[in-house]
């Protein structure tokens, strides 16, 4: 049985949550076997999986593809899907149909940027029955167009802004909210000040939980190496080795070895070559 949304808020106050972000069905299978509490299915995809600059491109059609496979591949995680850039901001009816595909597509719950702006939709999501997961400080899906990779929470007034829009978005109903490089300071005051479990990214060790990106954890992604994200691999490097090693004993015929090849009976081979000479 995978883990609910009950089982993720009971861990407030007594043990930390672990999430991690999968997009495809192998790393979500690794992910579970190692015991990860959420698998956040992250519209980051857009960047480590399909290349996009940053998260904006990034389609229902493929985070639900995303989702699907992650959810085949887990057993006990809990699955949530990150709704992408302009699919929930336009109304209520669309927020709810595409958070309604997410979960029909294997996902548990759905993650929402914003703050106060979106409480309403949060509410309309979640008394249709879907979890929300909120989302504030740094929030890819805007920031980017406008300042870049900005260290959220730093000033007296914008804390105050954030700690309101973590308690307006539990007033709505979301049963955790991500926070994306908030000051420490800021993450301990906004977790100690409400209820639900806040899920810390590049926010300092006080949050109910950590996330980061899979492709960080283990080194893959080259591109980006964010301050914050501890690197516990360098996969890449060992990737590429392998793959100069298979390439050279392809040219210089070391591979395939016998043990990788298949024969046919003698006397078959025998009875072929007479018929066909
Ligand atoms: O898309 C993503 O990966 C996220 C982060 C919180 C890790 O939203």
């Amino acid at each position: 049985m995978p883990k609910s949304v009950r089982d993720i808020l009971s861990m407030k106050n007594s043990k930390k949550i672990t999430v991690i972000t999968a997009y495809d069905y192998t790393i979500a299978q690794l992910c579970d076997k190692a015991g990860v509490d959420i698998l956040l299915v992250g519209d980051s995809a857009g960047m480590v999986m399909l290349g996009y600059e940053n998260t904006i491109p990034v389609t229902m059609e493929q985070m639900c593809l995303f989702t699907e496979a992650v959810s085949r591949g887990r057993q006990s995680a809990l699955v949530v899907s990150d709704m992408p850039f302009m699919s929930y901001q336009s109304s209520k009816s669309q927020a709810i149909e595409n958070a309604g595909r997410l979960i029909k597509a294997g996902a548990e719950a759905v993650k929402l940027e914003g703050g106060s702006e979106i409480k309403e939709t949060v509410r309309a999501i979640v008394e249709i029955g879907i979890p929300v997961m909120g989302h504030i400080g740094f929030q890819p899906q805007t920031t980017t167009l406008q300042e870049g990779y900005k260290v959220q929470a730093k000033t007296k007034d914008a804390a105050l802004k954030l700690i309101e829009a973590a308690k307006t978005l539990e007033e709505a109903g979301a049963f955790s909210i991500a926070l994306e490089m908030v000051t420490k300071e800021v993450s301990k005051l906004i977790s100690s000040s409400i209820g639900i479990p806040t899920i810390g990214i590049g926010s300092g060790p006080d949050c109910d939980g950590q996330v980061l990106v899979v492709h960080d954890v283990l080194g893959l992604y080259e591109k980006i190496k964010p301050k914050f994200a501890k690197r516990y691999l360098e996969l890449s490097l060992n990737i590429v080795k392998a793959l100069e090693s298979y390439k050279n004993d392809v040219i210089s015929g070391r591979f395939p070895g016998t043990e990788h090849s298949f024969s046919m009976d003698k006397s078959e081979l025998e009875r072929l070559k007479k018929e066909i000479v």
